[in-house]
């Protein structure tokens, strides 16, 4: 008979962890019912008891954000610029027509999870961190294709590893002849169609050995816009950090954060713009960036019958492990952060 031990932060192995979801306990949730949010508080149940007919369920009438809670050296607990994940669940919601979910009572949720869940927050040595989804779905009775009149916002917190196998070691990505959003939809909104229509384009690449698909732009199908569910950034021969603009990418709070860095810790000059799928050969480094992704170092990208190689998918360029180095260190309390950055 196979006996099931239920994993806790006592017998966690917290170096082994990937980015996978265990139940640590305590949920952070709020309702919105009759035109106001209710108070919100912490719940035990991770299942969510909803009407059949909720617009989550039918018509992708939801919205998520991806953050972390660091532990320091010191063993504080830190928070990388909430408040750009606050802002753009609310960007989300206006989007899908759903109420915001205020910025202040936001920060307030994820302090309450967090807190709650404090002892599942890895130790600073392990590399692992605590990573916090906070949802906002649409529930109650609504089977015509309009919005719900009534709404869950829900954190649950995870602790995880890598996202993509390795961390740090570069891997190989294919582009994909999908595409991920429509150029006047929701692609620079964090909402579920998006990601549920990358898993076929995802899958077909992992099935041929590589990381993940590169998506291209849906109009000229030219550009580079995604990494799989992060952003693309590339360091070109003559160091310049250059990254996509396109109103169909999601803005990323780590690419924002990259781009200042690059910026002004080390002097590099960001070019924020096109990226044609066969100047690619520009560049000395690329990667991935993202919350979940942190930065993932790209070893080659394969375009039809061509292939862009970075590295010999070992080395990690010296300007992308500088990058990491301070993102990382700002994140886990290592390095001085920019003002108003850490909570
Ligand atoms: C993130 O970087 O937090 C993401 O949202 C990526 C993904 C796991 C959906």
């Amino acid at each position: 008979m196979r006996v099931l031990t239920k994993i806790t932060p006592e017998t966690i192995n917290w170096g082994e962890l990937g980015f996978g979801y265990i139940d640590t306990g305590k949920k952070f949730r709020a309702y919105y019912k009759d035109g106001e949010w209710s108070e919100g508080r912490i719940e035990t149940e991770k299942n969510v008891f909803i009407s059949e007919a909720s617009t989550a369920l039918h018509y992708g009438q939801q919205a998520f954000e991806g953050m972390k809670a660091y532990r320091t050296k010191t063993g504080e607990i830190q928070f990388f610029r909430p408040e750009l994940n606050a802002q753009r669940l609310i960007d989300s919601a206006e989007k899908l027509l759903m109420p915001a979910y205020p910025e202040e009572d936001f920060i307030k949720a994820i302090h309450e999870v967090v807190r709650a869940n404090v002892e599942w927050v890895p130790p600073y040595e392990s590399g692992a961190t605590l990573y916090i989804r906070p949802l906002l779905i649409g529930i109650g009775d609504t089977v015509g294709v309009q919005p719900a009149n009534e709404f869950l916002f829900t954190v649950f917190v995870t602790p995880v590893g890598p996202y993509f196998k390795g961390g740090m070691a570069p891997t190989k990505f294919l582009v994909s002849d999908f595409d991920r959003a429509a150029p006047r939809g929701t692609g620079a909104q964090k909402v579920g169609g998006n990601y549920a229509s990358s898993y076929l384009p995802g899958k077909l690449a992992k099935d041929q050995g590589y990381s993940d698909a590169i998506y291209l732009d849906p109009v000229t199908h030219t550009k580079i816009e995604e990494v799989g569910s992060a952003n693309f950034f590339g360091i070109t021969k003559d160091k310049k950090f250059v990254t996509p603009k396109s109103p169909s990418i999601l803005p990323s709070i780590t690419k924002r954060s990259l781009i200042w860095l690059a910026e002004n810790r080390l002097g590099l000059e960001v070019v924020e713009g096109d990226v044609y799928v066969d100047e690619l050969d520009q560049f000395s480094e690329t990667g991935a960036m993202g919350t979940a992704a942190v930065i993932a170092p790209i070893s080659s990208i394969t375009y039809g019958d061509k292939e862009f190689t970075y590295t010999d998918g070992v080395e990690v360029g010296e300007v992308t492990q500088r990058l990491y180095a301070e993102l990382v260190g700002i994140q886990k309390g290592d390095v001085e952060a920019p003002k108003g950055w850490i909570q």
